[in-house]
């Protein structure tokens, strides 16, 4: 949560750090705000409340030049959204300005030891007192900004990433990291040095990019080597890596929205998910098809004496998991968990050094999910991670894993993450379960001769965006959703009943289908619609039986189902089809009518899809 952007180099520096804001958007947007430094050494401050663009309203007319520059965009956890909790905070003196993403535990204690020495808060952050910190040190010690950053940061629990200038030093910026991502882009030999939340803002100018890891600080000074230290003061070298982001992702490619660009982009990016992973030899004995993981190859052994396997993850993430369970049992014969992250890290599990625990993650920064890796990794586990943001925290940590390959996914709503994580799932299950000897060569065979169909079928169901748009249009008035599965598809009823509280406002519950009549019936009325997803699979006739209860009850029903299923056809009030499938693969079907469905109510209702109320995108906070 919360987006940093800093620059340091020979060109202004106000609309690369507006651009950047506009990139890390989907990070929070409650306020936003920019220090520049202009080149007669004064510190002009520009916030507003509300998103980048209120921001630039302010600040566009007025003084934005200057070479050196911090900006930031913010998810409010300390003191609520306004102009005078908006990034960046300043010292008592006017001279050292930063900002901030993550919390700072103990401010209380350190912001009421600074009040005794005099000095002055004016909003209700937690950063405010890293600021103030800073100079405190700085004056204790009479050390210059890099090593004044660093011992106040000793003093400090809890998580930061920061980015601080003094604007008496125009020729340095600091940054440090603790829990919270950056990432510093060098260019053109030091020249000049652009620092981010993650790499979307810094890829257009540059592939050379340095992962901050843990309690590292880092100077950036123009014409100088990027200089690291531990909070020790000793200097480390930082680890230069090449990371070539298609940029063409981060923007939107002539849709309205991130997240219909990222629902129709589907079908492209899960055949980039599966490239070089499977495998077809068409002139090959058998199998003509095969699916290679480096992950599985490398790691065999870890993998092979697993006694069980504890997927942690949050949210869309955590659904995918749930999928990802019933994969991995089916082909593996691998008993397996799905635990909130969240709760897991919390938990007395007992876990042992043959269990492998599998974290899951479209950003790799969700705090819960670190959590409950490095709480994992102590007790001896082996983590696997599945993972989309390339270089990001959960990758790092992880001991092995696979990306899913499916871009930078802006729109806060997941959807392209989803089922890339649920593509990776089944590769991962056959790969393991052709190494275990769980799966017979036929099942195998024919579910990645399926798997690789599966992009041409989404395209199908894309086609029938507009139905779903007419459909949706007409669940504006509703103020609750049912959403009701079995089998692979019960948390695919999870993931649409989440996707529509999400960007539609709309209260939504997901059920395994068959647990209606235990409670949830007693909602249905004819202002409740029902979506049942019915596809041609496990329990098929028992869910039809399900529709004719709620349609005794006068319910209205969304059904989705198989192509060419006459019957519900006849039974509900809208039937959305999907092309027939495998029982194991239906999941990448049946969620695409969903995630369009709550982008259609959305626009309907005039909402804003892309940056809904009260989210961020990575939730790097617990
Ligand atoms: C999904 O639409 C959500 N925005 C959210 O639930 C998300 O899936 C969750 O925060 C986990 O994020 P991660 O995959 O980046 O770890």
């Amino acid at each position: 949560m919360c987006g940093i952007v800093g620059y340091i180099g020979y060109r202004d520096s106000y609309p690369i750090l507006m651009d950047g804001l506009h990139k890390l958007e989907y990070r929070g947007y409650d306020s936003a705000g920019c220090a520049l430094v202009n080149p007669q050494g004064a510190l002009n401050i520009y916030k507003a409340k509300g998103k980048v663009s209120s921001l630039e309203c302010i600040a566009t007319s007025r003084d934005c030049t200057g070479t050196l520059g911090i900006a930031h965009t913010r998810w409010a956890t300390h003191g609520i959204p306004s102009e005078a909790n908006a990034h960046p905070h300043v010292s008592e003196s006017g001279n050292i300005t930063l900002v901030h993403n993550g919390i700072i535990e103990n401010y209380a204690t350190l912001r009421s030891q600074l009040e005794k020495r005099g000095y002055t808060f004016k909003s209700e952050t937690d950063t405010e007192v890293l600021v103030q910190l800073v100079e405190y040190t700085m004056s204790l010690h009479d050390e210059d900004l890099v090593t004044s950053v660093r011992i106040a940061l000793k003093r400090v629990i809890g998580a930061y990433a920061i980015c601080v200038i003094d604007r008496r030093h125009p020729e340095q910026l600091v940054c440090a990291r603790k829990s919270s991502p950056m990432v510093v882009g060098l260019v053109d030999d030091n020249r000049e040095y652009f620092i981010a939340s993650d790499a979307s803002p810094i890829a257009q100018y540059t592939n050379q990019m340095v992962y901050l890891k843990d309690e590292e600080v880092v100077v950036c000074e123009r014409g100088q080597s990027l200089r690291t230290y531990n909070l020790n003061g000793e200097e480390i070298d930082p680890e230069v890596k090449e990371v070539d982001l298609d940029i063409s992702m981060l923007s939107k490619g002539g849709y309205p929205h991130f997240m219909l660009k990222e629902i129709f982009d589907q079908p492209q990016v899960l055949r980039d998910c599966m490239r070089g992973r499977v495998i077809n030899a068409p002139y090959s004995e058998s199998p003509r098809l095969s699916v290679v993981l480096n992950a599985v190859t490398q790691h065999r052994r870890e993998l092979l004496r697993a006694r069980r396997l504890i997927i942690v993850s949050c949210g869309t993430s955590w659904h995918a998991g749930l999928i990802g369970k019933q994969l991995i049992e089916h082909f593996c014969a691998l008993p397996t968990e799905v635990a909130y992250a969240s709760e897991f890290r919390y938990s007395d599990s007992v876990i042992e050094s043959d269990d492998v625990v599998m974290a899951i993650s479209q950003s790799g920064e969700t705090a819960d999910t670190m959590a409950a890796m490095e709480m994992a990794k102590r007790k001896g586990a082996f983590v696997f991670g599945i993972v989309n943001t390339v270089g990001s925290s959960i990758a790092r940590l992880s001991d092995t894993g696979t990306y899913i390959h499916v871009g930078p996914e802006i729109g806060v709503a997941s959807t392209k993450a989803f089922t890339g994580q649920v593509t990776v799932l089944v590769m991962l299950a056959l790969a393991l379960g052709m190494a275990k000897g769980t799966v017979t060569q036929e099942e195998y065979e024919e579910v990645l001769e399926e798997l690789t169909r599966i992009p041409d079928k989404i395209e199908k169901v894309l086609e029938q965006n507009e139905k779903i748009r007419k459909i949706a249009a007409t669940f504006t008035y509703a103020h609750n959703f049912l959403y009701l599965g079995r089998g692979y598809n019960y948390p695919v009823a999870l993931e649409g009943a989440l996707k529509l509280k999400e960007i539609s406002y709309i209260h939504a519950e997901g059920y395994p289908a068959a647990e209606m009549k235990h409670g949830p019936i007693a909602l249905v009325d004819s202002e409740m619609p029902v979506v049942f997803i019915a596809t041609h699979h496990q329990l098929y006739r028992k869910i039809v039986s399900n529709m004719q209860e709620v349609i005794s009850r006068r319910g209205r029903i969304l059904a989705i189902v198989t192509e060419g299923d006459e019957e519900i056809k006849e039974m509900v009030d809208d039937v959305i089809e999907v092309p027939s499938t495998l029982s194991c693969l239906v999941p990448l079907l049946s969620v695409i009518p969903l995630q369009l469905l709550s982008y259609h109510v959305a626009v309907s209702k005039g909402l804003d899809v892309d940056q809904p109320r009260n989210l961020a995108k990575s939730v790097t906070v617990e």
